[in-house]
């Protein structure tokens, strides 16, 4: 599973394998500007998420329900939901959070929207959290992930994405689940892995420390936007006009 926003990139990582297309709510932080995920809302998420859909064919499209979009009551949650599975075209929906969202995920499951969970580290929890570090440290909070873990998967979740915890509670979770855990930051015993997009294509200005670098974007279009500017700035580019009637005609 990776994350994407927006067609292009979505059908790319269609065409080269991947599986899950999840339209995190990261978008906020990796691809607007955003100092958190936050001020993601819903419509920047149906918008996202139309895009995805429209670059793919084949993938599982999983939209984020972003902040407080499923958390202040559960008739609000179905309402968000259904605006990101009918007009975004996702065919599930993810959900930050254990216990407090059980009733609202079994509800969502029992209308006919599949929903994954998402445990360990909530990014929309930051202000609670007082930052990123990594959950589930203390054997006390290890114990209440695991039994999270289980609720949900009684609730009706169809996957877990178990965020930046140790790799032995994440294995435990792995063990006592029958649903997939889908880990990032949370070592190998997952059954699947996620990483955002734009953070393993070397597009993110940080990345947390478990990031593997799979490209250096970055480096590539800073060279190619400086060439072109050199180009333009020096003559290069356009080339020298043809007289008219001797340029080639393309297809
Ligand atoms: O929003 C997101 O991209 C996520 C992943 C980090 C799992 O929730």
């Amino acid at each position: 599973m990776l994350t994407a926003y927006d067609a292009v990139m979505a059908g790319l990582f269609e065409r080269s394998g991947v599986d899950v297309i999840l339209v995190g709510d990261s978008v906020g932080m990796a691809m607007l500007g955003y100092a958190s995920t936050i001020p993601v809302t819903v419509d920047m998420m149906v918008h996202h998420t139309q895009a995805v859909v429209r670059g793919t064919s084949r993938a599982l499209i999983v939209a984020d329900m972003p902040f407080l979009a499923a958390q202040v009551s559960v008739s609000d949650a179905i309402a968000n939901a259904e605006r990101l599975v009918q007009e975004g075209g996702a065919a599930a929906v993810k959900i930050e959070g254990g216990q407090p969202m059980i009733d609202t995920v079994r509800r969502l499951v029992e209308i006919g929207i599949p929903v994954m969970g998402h445990l360990g580290l909530q990014p929309q929890s930051v202000h609670q959290l007082g930052g990123y570090r990594q959950r589930a440290v203390e054997r006390g909070d290890a114990d209440r992930l695991l039994e999270d873990a289980r609720s949900l998967e009684e609730a009706g979740v169809f996957a877990i994405v178990l965020e930046s915890i140790p790799a032995d509670v994440a294995a435990m979770a792995t063990r006592l689940l029958s649903i997939p855990t889908i880990g990032i930051g949370a070592g190998p015993s997952c059954d699947g892995q996620v990483l955002v997009g734009p953070d393993m294509l070397g597009l993110s200005s940080q990345v947390p420390s478990f990031v593997r670098l799979y490209a250096r974007l970055a480096e590539t279009v800073g060279s190619a936007a400086a060439t072109y500017v050199r180009d333009v700035k020096d003559g290069r580019f356009p080339e020298q006009a043809v007289p008219a009637g001797t340029a080639p005609v393309s297809e």
